[in-house]
């Protein structure tokens, strides 16, 4: 008997919905398959508007993004269901994230959002959705984020070696897994591809493609090394964990306030990338681990694998681990946030929690999201 869940992710980066079927009925989960679709521009420039405070008419074209979110969501998961000849009756449950639109999880009181009415999915697909996955956290006092890690434990952890899971998404974060029964850690580290992405369409508003292929742009460019130190002070790199972040804090209006003006439009996309690498090798540098298991392998996922600016300066700031994909544990990089979210549905059907709070900082763990039924 197969336990079939999909899996909906669509991270700060705002490139489209990763949509993954998987099947937890064995000891492992099952990746079967994935379906990508790229956000489509008009509901793409709705969300980047939400995203920013003091938009005209903000709680109308929140409600009118979220049913769009909701369709666009369905219209995917149907898309993977024809693609695999299932039905929605051979589906347990879906894992929808939602779009985040706003992550303030220093604010009094601190808040996350996630838009993408659940009640659409379930109603359009006939499959029952779990959704609203970050905000019992919150309540209890975390960061709501990262939530990837204790997928990244259930999937990834090896008893007898140290190992970092690094997810290059629009933000980049951390899993430590430090082997036998030590403790898993994680945080956000920085801003990844939702900077570069945005820093790449300012400078080509005509291209079709919305991001920095291969980091072939950023190759022309050459580091600035004082843009670089200016944007290293920013507060969010100073926080000690637990920490998370979003584009509230990263984002054009915050690179803008750094730039004096004078840099070439490469040089930036060029220093950005610094940026990622720099902050994400900062954080793994500060981790500490069991002397008889020292980190070797750091593990990527997330679209920023694809990015060989980036994977070069990152191998260069971190020369004694070995960086790899996680397509050598076996799951594709572009697959693994969707199966986290898959994961989570699983676990609230199943009434696990699924919070770590020694990464969010929440007081307990806690069984994560809302159920919305499909009758
Ligand atoms: N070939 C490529 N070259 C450079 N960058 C790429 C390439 N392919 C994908 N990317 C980057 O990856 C991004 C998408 O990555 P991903 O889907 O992991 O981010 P996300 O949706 O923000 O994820 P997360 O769920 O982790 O927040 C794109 O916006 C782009 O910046
Ligand atoms: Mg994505």
């Amino acid at each position: 008997m197969t336990e079939y869940y999909i899996g909906l992710m669509s991270g700060t980066s705002m490139d489209g919905l990763d949509a993954v079927l998987v099947d937890f009925s064995q000891q492992r989960p099952q990746f079967i398959a994935h379906h990508h679709e790229p956000l489509p521009l008009d509901l793409a420039q709705q969300l980047h508007q939400l995203c920013q405070l003091n938009g005209d008419q903000e709680l109308h074209n929140y409600a009118q993004a979220d049913r769009d979110f909701g369709r666009y969501s369905a219209s995917v998961v149907k898309h993977l269901l024809q693609q695999q000849q299932l039905t929605a009756k051979q589906i347990v449950a879906i894992g929808s994230h939602g779009q985040t639109v706003r992550h303030q999880p220093f604010g009094q009181p601190s808040y996350t959002l996630q838009l993408g009415d659940p009640n659409s999915i379930a109603s359009l697909t006939g499959i029952a959705v779990v959704a609203d996955f970050r905000r019992k956290d919150i309540a209890l006092g975390g960061q709501g984020a990262p939530l990837v890690p204790a997928f990244h434990q259930a999937v990834f952890a090896e008893a007898n070696h140290s190992r970092v899971i690094l997810n290059l998404g629009g933000i980049a974060n951390i899993t430590v897994l430090p082997g036998a029964s030590e403790q898993v850690s994680g945080f956000d580290t920085g801003p990844a591809n939702t900077l570069l992405d945005q820093w790449y369409s300012y400078c080509h508003p005509l291209a079709t493609e919305r991001f920095d292929r291969d980091g072939a742009f950023a190759a022309q460019g050459q580091v600035q090394s004082d843009l670089l130190a200016r944007l290293l002070s920013a507060e969010f790199f100073l926080r000690a964990a637990p920490k998370s972040t979003g584009r509230d804090d990263f984002n054009l209006a915050w690179l803008q306030q750094y730039l004096r003006g004078h840099e070439a439009l490469a040089d930036v996309q060029a220093t950005l990338t610094e940026l990622t690498a720099v902050s994400v090798a900062n954080a793994i540098a500060g981790l500490s681990f069991n002397a008889s298991r020292p980190l070797e392998q750091v593990f990527v996922c997330g679209g920023g694998v694809y990015n060989q600016t980036l994977m070069k300066a990152l191998q260069r700031h971190l020369p004694d681990q070995q960086l790899l994909s996680t397509a050598q544990l076996g799951v594709q990089p572009q697959h693994v946030e969707a199966m986290a979210f898959a994961w989570l549905a699983y676990c609230f059907i199943h009434r696990l929690p699924a919070n770590l709070p020694a990464v969010t900082g929440a007081s307990r763990r806690a069984v994560l999201g809302g159920l919305y039924l499909a009758e």
